[in-house]
């Protein structure tokens, strides 16, 4: 193998390395092992992403750096006995790595396998959604990281809801408005803190009113009417007095229209301020109305 293929595959290199050690120590030249034996069961060696890995026992002779790889630094611990380290760990450096040393003509093989760990990392995401009531929802959420990044997702507001799907997709069909809010994708695996990401999804539905009610106000009083209404979009609201839509800026009357209610305020009630008041509400997905009486007391 040449030096290019040591470039592409640094870990090879090092079986390489390793190997033509076997035929280049000199003779004569004393190579042993710290610890006569190696160990059978080819030992583990894991090591985050980034961080640097030492290989220790892998045996090296001589000081002679074959590997054009600038992160492999050859670690002196004795005069018998050598590391190797590998700056920077990325995931290709993973893999087994065998050193081969000749000691009176017994050759010894010490075998090391490399875990590289990394971080779980948010790679996709499905983004903010507006959907009507009744409609299917799917959100994704795709992850990596070594381990594979356990995914979930989870309802976090307006009420947190809790876990509701082990897995990288969350399907909904049928959504009501109590799904509507935030929706948060939470990987992990044991080598960071968990990374998570919120997904806002937004439930239509057409106004409903909640609250309109006859007030009973003498002459001379200042009234209100009331009328509250929760819709997504937030509602426009209309008032009309019998069939006649009541003119904004109208004397001695205040209309005043908030995303959840609408309040119609008579500063001085007078006998022609009786009567049958209709507040309609209405979004792109609808509209509705409620009737309310102001009357005298
Ligand atoms: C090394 O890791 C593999 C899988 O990650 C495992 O099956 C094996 O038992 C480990 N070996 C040792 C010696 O810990
Ligand atoms: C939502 O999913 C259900 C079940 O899969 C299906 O019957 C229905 O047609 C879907 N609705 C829409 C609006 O796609
Ligand atoms: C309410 O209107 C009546 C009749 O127009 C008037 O006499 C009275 O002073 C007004 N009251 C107030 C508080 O403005
Ligand atoms: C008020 O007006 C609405 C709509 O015109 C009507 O349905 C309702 O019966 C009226 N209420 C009364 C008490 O007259
Ligand atoms: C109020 O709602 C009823 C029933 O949906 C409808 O017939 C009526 O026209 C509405 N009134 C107004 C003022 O929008």
């Amino acid at each position: 193998m040449g030096v290019g293929g040591c470039l592409a595959l640094p870990w090879r290199c090092l079986v390489v390395l390793c190997l033509r050690l076997l035929f280049l120590v000199p003779a004569g030249v004393p190579v042993r092992s710290g610890d006569a034996t190696f160990p059978k069961a080819m030992d583990n060696v894991t090591v985050r992403q980034g961080e640097s890995a030492t290989l220790s026992s892998i045996l090296y002779a001589g000081n002679d750096k074959w590997c054009l790889d600038p992160r492999v630094v050859l670690l002196a611990n004795t005069k018998t006995q050598y590391s190797i380290q590998i700056q920077d760990v990325d995931v290709y450096d993973e893999g087994p790595y065998t050193c081969s040393v000749q000691t009176d003509n017994h050759p010894k093989t010490s075998r090391v396998h490399l875990i590289v760990q990394v971080s779980p990392k948010i790679i996709e995401i499905s983004p903010d959604i507006s959907i009507n009531e009744g409609g299917n929802v799917s959100l994704t959420c795709l992850a990596t990281g070594r381990p594979d990044p356990t995914i979930t997702w989870r309802h976090i507001s307006p009420k947190a809801v809790g876990f509701i799907s082990e897995d990288e997709y969350l399907e909904i069909t049928g959504i009501t408005r109590e799904q509507s809010g935030e929706y948060e994708c939470s990987a992990s695996n044991d080598v960071s803190a968990p990374v998570v990401q919120r997904v806002k999804v937004t439930v239509n539905y057409p106004p409903y009113i909640s609250d309109a009610k006859s007030t009973g106000v003498p002459v001379g009083q200042k009234g209100i009417l009331l009328c509250e209404a929760s819709a997504v979009p937030s509602a426009d609201f209309q008032w009309y007095k019998d069939d006649k839509r009541l003119a904004e800026g109208q004397k001695g009357l205040k209309v005043e229209n908030k995303p959840f209610f609408s309040r119609l305020t008579f500063f001085n009630v007078s006998e022609q301020d009786y009567g049958n008041y209709t507040c309609v509400a209405s979004n792109q997905l609808g509209n509705t109305n409620a009737s309310m009486i102001l009357y005298g007391e």
